[in-house]
């Protein structure tokens, strides 16, 4: 008989936004006639700009030629995009990072949560809390935590770095020493960015005790104020210490198309293995690379036109943001986050927990959230709104919670 990963047993439920999505596709059922606002997943909502359908149009007919036809691409993905993504990303800011050592994928998520597979067993990991489920999730599959504590609302074996309002969600130094640090700024889901001095801390601290900080920052694009990092690599040593990962689908909207990539400099090793070599090993058995099509668009994000287009829908989703903000404070609540990050973090009113505020924000005002303890439970209290929404759905659901509440 076979047996399988008992690991994923120690899973809490479902994936956080699987079980959201349920919830209201529920509620719909018994309510046909609702207009629902969703501000729940930090999925975009405006169209790919036309710099990028235009280079998808060009890499679609260049595929039905003979001379322009691509199968297979290089295991690291099409230089093209890498050397684009190193001078924009990187060296236009001063990081020292070259082609070779990007690695382009089809998207963060998947690359965050496989990441952890090139680390052994034993490592003791630390996360912040709240936090993006997925690297909790996927360090319980591995098997690198114990069972999930009821009373503490945590695995056992995990560190967490508690982010609160009293340390202005900005996780402390831990005690114990973790061998693995997931880090992501400008902060999912609080919304909250650190500042480059702060992240030197951090990078100074895995150079002393050893540690890999596992960086994602996927929202930079949204960095708004002086001081705050767009890449870890603005730090002093990072290169010896830490692995980065971007996305395309908030900064350029690919949620749907898919692109994404990781940066694992030639410095990073442990015990004189290369970490670059050991994920080149993993990606070259277990995946075959981001659609050639993807990546010429890709490539359109860093042209001028691209440039100029991105800019103007990021500054739309930040203008939803500020509406938020401002509206959700005049309305009495207290709020977080939407000034370096296209994401809201509220206070729940008061006697009500996140999720019986989702509950209560769907009933009276057809409105979807992300209730903060789905993050876990230092988000308990809080709750999460997106800014990717419309413009006309966003002011929308504005009205409505302020009617409400
Ligand atoms: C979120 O809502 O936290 C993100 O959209 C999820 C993701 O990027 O996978």
């Amino acid at each position: 008989m076979y047996t399988i990963n008992e690991h994923y047993l120690k899973l809490q439920g479902s994936y956080l936004f699987s079980t959201i999505a349920k919830k209201v596709s529920e509620y719909q059922k018994e309510h046909p006639q609702a207009e629902v606002i969703r501000l729940g997943i930090g999925d975009v909502t405006q169209p790919l700009v036309p710099a990028i359908i235009e280079a998808l149009h060009n890499a679609v007919e260049e595929m039905g030629t003979t001379e322009g036809f691509h199968g297979y691409g290089p295991e690291q993905g099409y230089e093209f995009l890498r050397e684009c993504i190193a001078r924009e990303d990187y060296q236009n800011r001063g990081c020292p990072i070259s082609a070779e050592e990007i690695f382009i994928s089809d998207g963060a998520k998947q690359d965050v949560g496989n990441i952890q597979e090139i680390f052994g067993l034993g490592n003791r990991v630390a996360v912040c809390d709240p936090v993006y489920p997925v690297y909790v999730d996927t360090n319980v599959m591995a098997g690198r935590t114990g069972e999930f504590n009821v009373r503490t609302g945590g695995y056992e074996g995990l560190i967490y770095l508690k982010c609160l309002e009293e340390n202005g969600f900005s996780p402390r130094l831990p005690g114990e020493k973790p061998d693995l640090i997931y880090l992501c700024f400008p902060n999912n889901p609080t919304g909250m960015a650190i500042t480059r001095t702060a992240l030197q801390e951090w990078v100074d601290y895995a150079n002393q005790n050893g540690s890999v900080i596992l960086y994602d920052a996927a929202y930079e694009a949204y960095i708004t104020e002086e001081g705050i990092p767009h890449s870890i690599y603005e730090c002093e040593g990072a290169r010896r210490c830490a692995i980065e990962f971007h996305s395309f689908s908030k900064n350029a909207g690919f949620t749907g198309l898919r692109l994404g990539y990781t940066v694992i400099p030639r410095e990073l090793s442990c015990n004189g293995v290369s970490l670059h070599e050991l994920w080149n090993r993993r990606h070259g058995t277990k995946y075959n690379g981001a659609p050639y099509l993807v990546q010429r668009a890709g490539e359109a994000v860093y042209s001028s036109e691209g440039k100029a287009q991105l800019k103007e829908q990021v500054a739309y989703y930040m203008e939803n943001a500020r509406l938020i903000r401002e509206g959700l404070k005049a309305a009495g609540f207290t709020v977080y986050g939407g000034v370096n990050a296209p994401y809201i973090w509220l206070k729940v009113p008061e006697r009500m927990s996140s999720w019986e505020f989702f509950d209560d924000l769907l009933k009276k005002a057809q409105v979807v959230g992300t209730p903060g303890v789905g993050f876990g439970q230092g988000g308990e209290g809080f709750f999460r709104l997106t800014a990717f929404g419309t413009r006309e759905n966003t002011l929308k659901a504005l009205e409505r919670i302020k009617r409400f509440y």
